[in-house]
């Protein structure tokens, strides 16, 4: 029975209250229960699809009639601009010209169109042309002239001056000054972290084609209900009229959400050109000017106290961004409130604004960049008292969300402190530091630890059909960004209705299936969608057993499907499935299934522990990172080689972060001079370190009817602050900026 009930839902850590639809959920599979393909290590099922070229990304997308889309930037901070929309208009091949006079071409209610961009890559113009020629020639006769203004992009001006993008945001709880009085010892430092581009291999891009009253958008999103959304808000639509569909994608990393500004210019230069499809791709320098980015943290500042024995007293943390999320400004503190136990916090967030584009969501926002500099800290702090690492985080593991007072779910953080510690072989890291190596470098181990949301919830739904050949197909309005998702709903369906993996299909991708699942962010696809996916193929069982019961003559009570084959409990009737679907004729079967909620009164968490060990050449500042141990506590795995495969992304997308990853902005001019993927390195091949995967695999007796939460952003919370306790622990140096370059190694080693 499906009913409307009023519950939490959480996304990235924000709590709201909601109406959702649910359906009477199947009781939890027990945790002894055996599995045959949960849990088992396959290839995605995509893979072919992917290699061969056979996966239609939006790229693929080649609609009759296709008009070339293409935005004109502000190549200037800072300006006001006028153009010649009648000349551009007079141009063959021309089709349409959106500028600022649009007024009412919004996003988000914004015009995407500003006569005063204010950050250079800021979309002043768009055209809808024939051919990629005409397109130039429309470009050159729109003739953008430019007056320059002035400009702020440097954080430390904005603070000078005060440009606040919000209020800043403060809290405190106990008594801090109290707190520090008691402690022994008080650690104080500074951290900053330079802003990360998510340069995602596809960049963002839209079709958009109408068709009568209907849209249909093919976007590279991580929600296509939310792109749906958007489109029909813009264009005063019913949403059913809109069709959005995201078939494959090539990342998206937080920057991807709704219908993106390319998408949104898509539709709009679509319906200017009388609906013939347009088609707008960003290329590298936009996606390095225009398509987001993790903020920049001017400074983090940290004042811990603690007591002899590794107990903290007090934590205070002050945050200074630039350009952080609106509304979102809070994150980067939320480590060091939340992470370990302490009584008596003060937090502050200031968010500066500088004229450089918005920032997005980047995996983990936030939380992430705050991690650096709060388990770099805790590390500063362990030295100052003489305590191995781990123990001190040992020392104030808590059971307890100390923002809320809630008790977690479960958490076994110190399960994945204790087995990290052995695979790396934390206890011999004294003679690895110690010892001489043949090539002259210092080496050492580093560790930091992880808190993450990712306990997913309603609203999300699935079906399941079968058709006569007994071959079973997952529908839900899911997209698979790149994570193999697909492969895990597809594990899901195959260990509930005892089907090897192979009579299992998955269609995700499509809003035109209606059957809802949330945004793929905030490590909620799995938690929110694989439980309703389950609970789907639990009513498609139930209802293919009650029909053996009726071909087989005995009680569907006595049935359990096995291998594919209806198998009676006594053993005396073992029965392929085909000898009931055959019967269907060209009917199908249909199971449905939703996310049930989450517990009421508890915290769904995830959690985590890394160790890197580093190989440092002291003389040059050239930093190797050999070897990443990542043990991460997510309850049940379902999908064990995807999610090895998330870890593994996670790890090398910090120490990207840790060692190489910064948008570098000429002061000058404030335009971003490395909106390339040769200037902006990125770690490649031969910068990636052995990464050692293990998951604590325990189900979370709370987390839906499969025990198990999300990954998609757990993995990258902690490689940054481990590499970076790493180079300490291996040379004595302590870079507290991100990236830590050969030049800011060794600007810290000289003091
Ligand atoms: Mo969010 S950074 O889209 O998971």
């Amino acid at each position: 029975m499906a009913k409307l009930q009023k519950t939490t839902v959480e996304m990235e850590g924000r709590f709201e209250e909601r109406w959702v639809l649910v359906e009477e959920e199947p009781p939890a599979w027990e945790d002894e229960r055996p599995l045959n393909v949960a849990g088992t290590r396959v290839a995605r099922l995509t893979g072919p699809r992917r290699v061969s070229g056979a996966a239609r990304y939006v790229s693929d997308v080649a609609l009759p009639g296709m008009l070339h889309g293409v935005i004109v930037r502000s190549p200037h901070a800072h300006a006001t601009v006028e153009l010649d929309v009648e000349a551009a208009r007079a141009v063959p091949g021309v089709l349409a010209v959106l500028s600022p006079a649009d007024a009412d071409v919004t996003q988000g209610r914004n015009p995407i169109f500003q006569s005063e961009p204010t950050f250079a890559g800021a979309p002043v113009a768009a055209l809808a042309c024939e051919t990629a020629e005409a397109a130039r020639a429309g470009m050159e006769a729109l003739a953008p002239r430019y007056t320059v203004l002035g400009f702020v992009t440097d954080a430390a001006q904005a603070l000078a001056e005060q440009r606040l993008q919000e209020d800043p945001v403060e809290s405190e709880t106990g008594d801090v000054e109290a707190g520090m009085a008691e402690a022994d010892v008080i650690v104080e430092a500074e951290y900053a972290t330079a802003a990360q581009v998510h340069h995602a291999l596809e960049p963002h891009c839209g079709v958009a084609q109408w068709l009568g009253d209907e849209l249909h958008a093919y976007v590279s999103t991580q929600g296509i209900w939310d792109a749906r959304t958007e489109f029909a808000r813009a264009f005063e639509l019913d949403p059913d009229r809109v069709h959005v569909t995201c078939e494959f994608m090539g990342g998206g990393f937080g920057a991807k959400q709704g219908a993106t500004t390319e998408g949104m210019v898509a539709a709009y230069l679509s319906r200017a050109a009388a609906g013939r499809a347009v088609r707008v791709f960003n290329d590298r320098r936009a996606e390095g000017v225009a398509a987001g980015h993790r903020s920049e943290t001017h400074t983090q500042t940290y004042r811990i106290g603690a007591r002899r024995d590794g107990t903290l007293t007090a934590i205070e943390v002050t945050s200074v961004i630039a350009n952080p999320m609106r509304g979102w400004i809070d994150p980067t503190t939320t480590p060091a409130r939340t992470l370990y136990r302490c009584a008596n916090v003060r937090a502050q967030a200031i968010p500066l604004l500088i004229d450089v584009e918005p920032s997005n969501a980047f995996r983990a926002p936030g939380i992430m960049e705050g991690t650096f500099g709060y388990e770099s800290a805790l590390d500063e702090l362990a030295a100052a008292l003489s305590l191995d690492p781990l123990d001190l985080r040992r020392a104030n593991d808590v059971d307890v969300d100390q923002i809320s007072g809630l008790p977690y779910t479960a958490k076994n953080l110190e399960a994945c402190i204790d087995r990290a510690a052995e695979l790396a072989g934390w206890t011999e890291r004294g003679a690895l530091r110690d010892r001489e190596h043949p090539d002259g470098r210092k080496r050492g181990l580093g560790a930091a630890c992880q808190i993450w949301w990712g306990g997913g919830g309603p609203p999300a739904h699935a079906l399941v059909r079968m058709g006569h050949d007994g071959v079973v197909t997952v529908v839900t309005g899911a997209q698979d960004i790149g994570t193999g998702v697909t492969t895990a709903f597809a594990q899901v369906a195959a260990e509930e209705l005892g089907l090897p993996l192979d009579r299992v299909r998955v269609e995700v991708g499509s809003t035109r299936y209606g059957v809802y699942a949330p945004v793929s962010g905030g490590s909620q696809t799995m938690p929110s969608v694989a439980p309703a996916v389950r609970s789907a193929a639990y009513d498609l069982r139930g209802k293919l057993l009650e029909l053996a019961g009726d071909v087989f003559e005995v009680s569907p009570d006595d049935l359990q499907i096995v291998d594919g084959s209806f198998v009676s409990l006594d053993g005396a009737l073992r029965e392929p499935i085909v000898e009931v679907t055959g019967k269907l004729g060209k009917a199908q079967l249909v199971g449905t299934g939703s996310r049930g909620p989450n517990p009421d009164g508890m915290r769904v968490n995830t959690f985590g522990c890394q160790i890197a060990q580093v190989a440092v050449d002291v003389a040059t500042g050239e930093i190797s990172v050999e070897r990443v141990v990542a043990v991460h506590d997510i309850g049940r795995v379902i999908a064990p080689l995807q999610a090895r495969s998330q870890v593994e992304g996670g790890v090398l997308q910090g120490l990207g972060f840790a060692l190489m990853e910064e948008r570098v902005i000429d002061p000058t001019t404030g335009t971003v001079v490395n909106a390339n993927l040769e200037d902006y390195k990125l770690p490649t091949h031969a910068d990636c370190p052995e990464i050692v995967v293990e998951f604590i695999n325990r189900p979370d007796p709370h987390a839906s009817t499969l025990g198990l939460k999300g990954l998609g952003e757990p993995p990258i919370v902690p490689t940054a602050p481990a590499i970076a306790n790493a180079i300490y622990h291996a040379t004595g140096v302590r870079v507290r900026t991100s990236p830590i370059t050969r030049r800011r190694f060794l600007e810290a080693r000289a003091g």
